[in-house]
């Protein structure tokens, strides 16, 4: 039978996926792999769900069984699964080894990459090693989680956005099914575009660390250039979701998610605030940066709201922050 390229990558990614997966059943998987996600609290079911697996420790295991099974080393490297060794080309190596691995589907659930997480503390390598850009794998296109949360997505009619894979399963185990990760890079016009099949509104979580506040603000402007609407929640200092609801627990969670959400303006104005108060200039810096984000938002009727919310809450004159956001809309000019 004749496959296409893109079709012959999903059976050789689909290949990997259930190797990664069964995995987890061998000795070594077991002792390993499996032990490491129960110790974070993951149990089969999420296992399951998210087609989590292992990697075993070694430099050829997948390529070895894929060739068995009558994928070739062609395939294998367009799907980014194998890497061509530094000064002989014609040998191949596994990209994942030794660590447990994080299934990338797309929207109807095929397996289209991985993310593999070191086990150790090892500060020489890299926390993750993910699949690269392949014909399947745009990386700017898709989220991870997007098929297991598509359906809740729309139910709730709202979009939880975290920075790392183990959030979004821990955010499963809490309850709580609409939410997907931007892996931890700058969200992309793409992937709001995705989210926004199934929602105009999108909650950011990132983590409570100087990145993933810098990371949400970035978001956050996005996010109101593709016309949805966006909220917040800090964590505290240190904590990431998955952190977060592991330590409260899932009902102490979701009730910090609902008591803590924030609209855009009143996050800006929180994480600034206190600079703000003392010192005029970080204070009119402060309204530039309400303004600023006001300026992204395309729809003049939903801008007026907000002009007049964040009049409101920076004690300011509505003609002053709408004489601010005109500066903006001239320079655009
Ligand atoms: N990431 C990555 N490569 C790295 C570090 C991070 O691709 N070397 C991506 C991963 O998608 C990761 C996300 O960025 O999930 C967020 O990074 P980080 O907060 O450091 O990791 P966590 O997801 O919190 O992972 P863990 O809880 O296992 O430490
Ligand atoms: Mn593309
Ligand atoms: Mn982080
Ligand atoms: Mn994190
Ligand atoms: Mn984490």
């Amino acid at each position: 039978q004749a496959y296409n390229e893109r079709e012959s990558l999903y059976i050789v990614l689909n290949y990997a996926k259930d190797f990664f997966v069964n995995n987890l059943d061998t000795e070594e998987g077991k002792s390993i792999g499996l032990s490491y996600f129960k110790e974070r609290g993951f149990d089969r079911q999420t296992i399951e769900k998210f087609d989590l697996g292992y990697a075993l420790d070694g430099w050829d295991h997948l390529l070895q069984s894929a060739k068995k099974a009558g994928h070739s080393e062609e395939l294998l490297l367009k799907s980014g699964l194998i890497l061509q060794k530094e000064g002989d080309a014609s040998r191949y190596y596994d990209r994942f080894r030794g660590r447990v691995t994080f299934t990338i589907h797309n929207l109807s659930g095929k397996a289209i990459g991985f993310g593999a997480r070191i086990l150790t503390q090892d500060k020489k390598q890299p926390k993750y090693i993910n699949s690269p850009e392949t014909e399947v794998y745009h990386k700017s296109d898709i989220l991870y989680g997007i098929f297991q949360a598509k359906k809740s997505i729309r139910e709730k009619d709202n979009c939880y956005l975290v920075e790392g894979y183990t959030d979004v399963i821990s955010l499963h185990l809490a309850g709580i099914e609409n939410v997907v990760a931007s892996s931890g890079t700058s969200l992309t016009e793409n992937q709001i575009k995705l989210i926004k099949r199934f929602t105009d509104n999108i909650t950011v979580l990132y983590d409570g660390d100087a990145a993933g506040i810098r990371a949400s603000l970035r978001g956050i402007d996005m996010i109101l250039e593709g016309g949805l609407n966006v909220k917040a929640v800090v964590f505290p200092e240190g904590e990431d979701p998955d952190s977060y609801a592991r330590k409260v627990g899932s009902s102490a969670f979701q009730s910090y998610l609902e008591n803590n959400s924030q609209d855009f303006i009143s996050f800006k104005i929180s994480l600034f605030a206190e600079e703000a108060a003392k010192d005029p200039i970080k204070q009119a810096d402060l309204v530039k940066q309400v303004v600023a984000s006001i300026g992204k938002i395309p729809d003049p009727i939903i801008r007026t709201v907000y002009i007049q919310q964040s009049a409101r809450l920076l004690h300011m004159e509505e003609e002053i922050i709408q004489a601010e956001l005109n500066k903006i809309f001239l320079k655009e000019q």
